[in-house]
């Protein structure tokens, strides 16, 4: 048999602390408590879902003045709530809404069910809003779990692993079950939401007139600034690009390069097209084919040597420039519009080139100007 370790996460005066402090320092006359009409819950919990208290109150009250019933909300056309909702955003929740009470009065004859199974299959009631919406209108334990649970969760537990990720999202959730009070859920419900919002907040938590201080592992730590952990930031694509500084004496071939994308307009230093070395370490042989074929059109190869890679940071990527070095041994002269110009290298300094390309032209032919410069 496989045995598999379970953390017991239960803890009565978890809900206890929580419960005696929501009685005294919670809130308590928002305009969906102290009632259990399903209707007024469920439609507080939905424009509560992505909305503060404070936004929701004023569409709240205008809501329910032009849909005083769910069956007078189902009967309506889906365009009234939909200008009932103009404002407050996140319109999928306006379009869930109706559906949501179409469904409920044609399968449960207009009585939402106190199951949160059954709620969260109904249109946009998932898993922690039915559970607000069961435990408040029929006092069934169940666990919620929003962005603002997380956070206390996250801070009281010292879990330093991204929420947002999978496992530590049901880890939360097991915890949140295993929490549960056996009487009370309406008070503790609720007092998990008014910690969050109220104390535990987002930034400069008031740990102070916090219930959770004495148990609180990131106060007892100093991280409440660092729990919980940020969502972590994808790596930044890596790109490579070959490119051919062309030199014949004191002159280095540039190329326009096209109106838009990176470095859009400006000129640049011809690049090996296609060709994308599967490491940027990789040395290039000299006789590299796309390499030949672009040198043979400005010019006679003498010499191509590898130079070291250049790494720029856009914001989006990070471009690692190989290099090559290429001297010619006789110029051919250059076709009329190609897009193409010969620089002297004492312009390097003041042409229109990307500032990583213009430090690498000034380094490549920076010893040439010097050494021009001294012969006059
Ligand atoms: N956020 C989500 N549900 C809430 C509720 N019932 N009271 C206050 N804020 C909430």
């Amino acid at each position: 048999m496989k045995v598999v370790a379970v953390e017991n996460y239960a803890d009565p005066s978890f809900s206890a602390d929580l419960i005696g402090w929501q009685k005294v320092h919670g809130r308590h006359v928002l305009p969906w408590q102290n009632t259990r009409d399903a209707y007024l819950i469920w439609l507080s919990e939905i424009m509560l879902q992505q909305t503060q208290v404070s936004a929701v109150l004023g569409y709240y009250a205008r809501f329910l003045e032009r849909f005083p019933t769910l069956r007078e909300l189902a009967a309506a056309p889906v365009e009234d709530v939909m200008a009932q909702w103009s404002g407050l955003g996140y319109y999928t929740r306006a379009r869930n809404l109706h559906k949501c009470a179409q469904r409920v009065v044609a399968e449960y004859d207009g009585v939402f069910p106190s199951d949160p199974l059954l709620l969260a299959e109904l249109p946009g009631i998932g898993r922690s809003t039915a559970a607000a919406i069961a435990a408040f209108s029929s006092g069934r334990r169940a666990a919620i779990m929003d962005g603002n649970v997380k956070r206390v969760f996250a801070r009281v537990f010292g879990i330093d692993t991204y929420p947002g990720e999978k496992k530590t999202e049901q880890a939360m959730w097991l915890r949140a079950e295993a929490l549960l009070p056996e009487v009370g859920i309406e008070s503790y419900t609720q007092g998990l939401m008014d910690l969050g919002a109220t104390v535990c907040t987002r930034s400069s938590p008031a740990c102070e007139r916090c219930p959770m201080q004495p148990r609180c592992v990131a106060f007892a730590t100093g991280r409440t600034r660092d729990l919980p952990v940020r969502k972590p930031k994808k790596a930044t694509p890596e790109k490579q690009a070959e490119m051919l500084a062309i030199i014949d004496n004191d002159q280095v071939l540039l190329e326009q390069r096209p109106p838009t994308g990176i470095w859009g307009g400006l000129l640049s230093l011809p690049e090996l097209e296609g060709h994308v070395a599967a490491d940027y370490d990789e040395i290039a042989p000299p006789n590299d084919d796309a390499l030949l074929r672009v040198v043979a059109k400005f010019g006679e190869m003498e010499s191509c040597d590898r130079l070291s890679t250049v790494t720029h940071v856009f914001t989006h990527y990070k471009l690692h420039i190989a290099p090559y070095r290429v001297t010619l041994a006789r110029r051919f002269p250059m076709v009329a519009e190609s897009g193409h110009v010969w620089l002297d290298a004492a312009h390097i300094a003041d042409a229109a080139l990307p500032a990583p390309i213009k430090k690498l032209l000034l380094e490549l032919l920076g010893d040439r100007r010097d050494a021009q410069q001294r012969m006059f």
